[in-house]
């Protein structure tokens, strides 16, 4: 499996973030700045949302080669509450079959003047190989690369985890369900490590667990019961179909009756505990329709949630770019 590239890449001469690639190689100080920064734009449904202009003149374009509802959609409105201009592009439909052919978009919106990228692709490696031919002032914003890292989706599942649960350092947490082709688990799970959650635990069928090295730290379970006992936290994972062979194809009704999250094995966790779901939910197969919209759930706050964390996101890169431009316009005169 391909590992996590664009650490070093991510970062400007003086180590600012000028890329989000991946949440490997932030500290936890650089974390909880993000998480700070969300915090102050998050607003329940029924305020107005939050609103700022970190990146008024700026343009965004979204170029998403997978499907995606939420974010796709939460990077939009992060980008307008910030005041920037954004595009949507629909890569789904295009004829990609190298790099070059993206690179040839990516150099002809560039030339529109756009200043970020936000990129989400089925293969890994391409956000950090457009970061690595970007001019100087435009910054690439990973929102899904294959398998390998999901950066912005790591951080607002931290976040509502922090706001429901407070000091990470006290909690359980456990990541179920198909962790093998999940670059969630894998960001998540890397944002907890990192900011020291105290108990990290993750829990599949054999065949679905994550590679040896990865999260190292982490404890590996092979029953539900078992993984999810006293958590204070489970978090469940959509099975990635279309990340499997045809002789990996999974029988998703064998999967709900040994890894499916109903309200009679969630009795397992803590009784406060609370459930969490990247989406898009299977229902019925790894989440029941009772423990999804239940009370334990708080599927829906991940989703406000990501609005203000890629704002934060948005506003701290294009900040950090700005820095630079203008120690850089300094030394020129
Ligand atoms: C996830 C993704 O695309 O990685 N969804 C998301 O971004 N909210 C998880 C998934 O597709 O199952």
């Amino acid at each position: 499996m391909t590992t996590d590239t664009g650490a070093e890449l991510q970062r400007d001469h003086a180590g600012r973030l000028r890329h989000l690639l991946t949440l490997e190689g932030l500290s936890r100080d650089e974390l909880t700045h993000l998480l700070d920064l969300a915090q102050f734009y998050v607003r329940v449904p029924g305020e107005v949302p939050a609103r700022d202009q970190g990146l008024w003149g700026r343009t965004v374009a979204n170029l998403f080669f997978e499907p995606s509802t939420r974010t796709r959609v939460s990077f939009e409105l992060a980008a307008k509450r910030l005041g920037a201009d954004v595009v949507n592009l629909d890569m789904q439909s295009s004829s990609r079959v190298k790099g070059e052919t993206v690179l040839d978009t990516i150099y002809t919106l560039q030339a529109m003047l756009v200043d970020v990228f936000v990129m989400r692709d089925a293969e890994p490696g391409l956000p950090a190989y457009v970061a690595a031919h970007v001019a100087p002032h435009v910054s690439v914003v990973n929102a899904g690369e294959a398998h390998v890292s999901h950066p912005t989706q790591g951080l607002l599942d931290v976040l509502t985890i922090r706001q429901r649960k407070g000091d990470l350092g006290n909690l359980s947490v456990a990541i179920v369900g198909d962790l093998s082709h999940s670059r969630v688990a894998r960001s998540t799970g890397r944002a907890l490590l990192t900011l020291g959650v105290g108990d990290l635990r993750l829990v599949s069928p054999p065949s679905l667990m994550l590679e040896p090295h990865a999260l190292a730290g982490a404890s590996r379970h092979h029953s539900l019961a078992e993984g999810i006992k006293g958590a204070d936290v489970v978090m469940t994972l959509r099975i990635q179909h279309e990340r499997m062979s045809a002789e990996d194809k999974l029988d998703a009704a064998a999967f709900y009756r040994e890894w499916g999250l109903s309200a009679e094995n969630l009795k397992h966790a803590r009784p406060d505990a609370i459930v969490m779901h990247p989406g898009p939910m299977n229902r019925g197969v790894e989440i029941t329709s009772d423990v999804a919209d239940g009370p334990h759930s708080v599927i829906r706050q991940q989703v406000t949630n990501g609005v203000a964390v890629r704002m934060a996101v948005l506003s701290t890169i294009v900040r950090n770019v700005q820095e630079r431009n203008v120690e850089a316009g300094r030394r020129a005169v």
